[in-house]
């Protein structure tokens, strides 16, 4: 009932500048964000790798407004893959990016005379050269569903140079069972997620039960195909799932893995590499959080009356 609400207001700079000025969402925010600073985000990686966990690491920011601010998301990228590589940690680690951080939403203009795509699309490929030339891996996120045809159009564009590099898809999406089927030929990386944006009906399912069931299908899919599966839920029924599918379809443990969020169901993680599993955890950081973290709090009513209790010093 209140992911609606909340997620209308994970895009309001207003009251975004408003959280992010309250001294008591810290504690709160901490359990989701592995912290403000690059050195913040090696450090969660390293206690992360001894837990024999992987990483994917998202430079948090979104929607932004002019050149400079892509140019910066692109440095702390660069920055970000040079202090893993001197922590010895960038081996199997993989970034996340959102073409809107840097540049995809920008409107043709000055910042961007072709259009935001073409600068994002240009930026993406200095992050997957960037990566790719220390042994990382990339991963561009989806966001809402205006963006899947520049995201996907993008995807082609870097994979002819980085053939291996991924894409996040969204169950929640009616179109996904169609991208799917172009995206998981040999060697295409898939991360299969729910979908965390408000999207209207006619686009999306929008009931829970429906996305379940719609995700079910789409993993279907995924593990039928020939590339390497993703598959981005902390849903116990959904893990379960992956699991007995990825048997039938026999696939060993090296050609597919769970994805989670940093900071949820912490012990499952473990408990899914102590079973010899593969978990791969995505571990936001930087300064601008507020939306990410307001897409956490929509996804769980219980993370809402945590936080408006730290907020009001409980
Ligand atoms: P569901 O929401 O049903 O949750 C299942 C269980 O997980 C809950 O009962 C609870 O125990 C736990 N849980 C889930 N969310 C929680 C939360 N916020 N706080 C506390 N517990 C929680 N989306 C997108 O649109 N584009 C993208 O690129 C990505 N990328 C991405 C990467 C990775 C690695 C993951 C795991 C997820 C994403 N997502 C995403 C988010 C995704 O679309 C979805 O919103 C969340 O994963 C929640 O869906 P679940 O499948 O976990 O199920």
């Amino acid at each position: 009932m209140l992911r609606r609400p909340m997620l209308a207001l994970s895009t309001r700079t207003g009251v975004r500048d408003a959280v992010t000025a309250a001294p008591l969402t810290g504690r709160v925010v901490e359990r989701f964000i592995a912290g403000e600073t690059l050195h913040d985000a090696v450090t969660a990686v390293g206690r992360l790798h001894d837990a024999g966990l992987a990483v994917s690491l998202d430079h948090l920011g979104e929607n932004t407004v002019d050149r400079a601010g892509a140019d910066a998301t692109v440095q702390a990228y660069l920055d970000l893959l040079d202090g893993l590589a001197v922590a010895g940690l960038v081996g199997d680690a993989e970034v996340s990016v959102k073409l809107s951080a840097v540049g995809g939403s920008l409107p043709v203009g000055p910042d961007a005379p072709s259009g935001g795509a073409a600068v994002a699309r240009e930026n993406a490929r200095r992050i997957a050269a960037a990566a790719y030339g220390r042994g990382a891996r990339m991963t561009l996120d989806m966001e809402d569903h205006r963006t899947v045809d520049d995201t996907l159009e993008t995807l082609a564009v870097v994979r002819r140079d980085h053939p291996d590099v991924g894409v996040a898809v969204q169950a929640m999406l009616r179109r996904t069972p169609g991208d799917l089927a172009a995206l998981t030929g040999p060697g295409s990386r898939v991360r299969l997620v729910k979908g965390a944006y408000d999207e209207p009906d006619d686009v999306a399912f929008t009931e829970r039960a429906e996305v379940d069931l719609a995700y079910v299908r789409c993993l279907q899919l995924l593990m039928a195909g020939r590339g390497y599966s993703m598959v981005g839920s902390h849903d116990p029924r959904i893990i379960d799932i992956a699991g007995r599918l990825a048997a039938d379809h026999h696939r060993p443990p090296a050609r597919w893995e769970h994805q989670m969020l940093f900071g949820i169901r912490a012990d499952e993680q473990r408990r899914l590499v102590a079973q010899g599993r593969r978990v791969r955890v995505y571990v936001p950081y930087g300064t601008d959080w507020y939306g990410y973290f307001m897409r956490r709090l929509a996804e769980r009513p219980a993370n809402l009356a945590f936080f408006l209790r730290s907020m009001v010093g409980g």
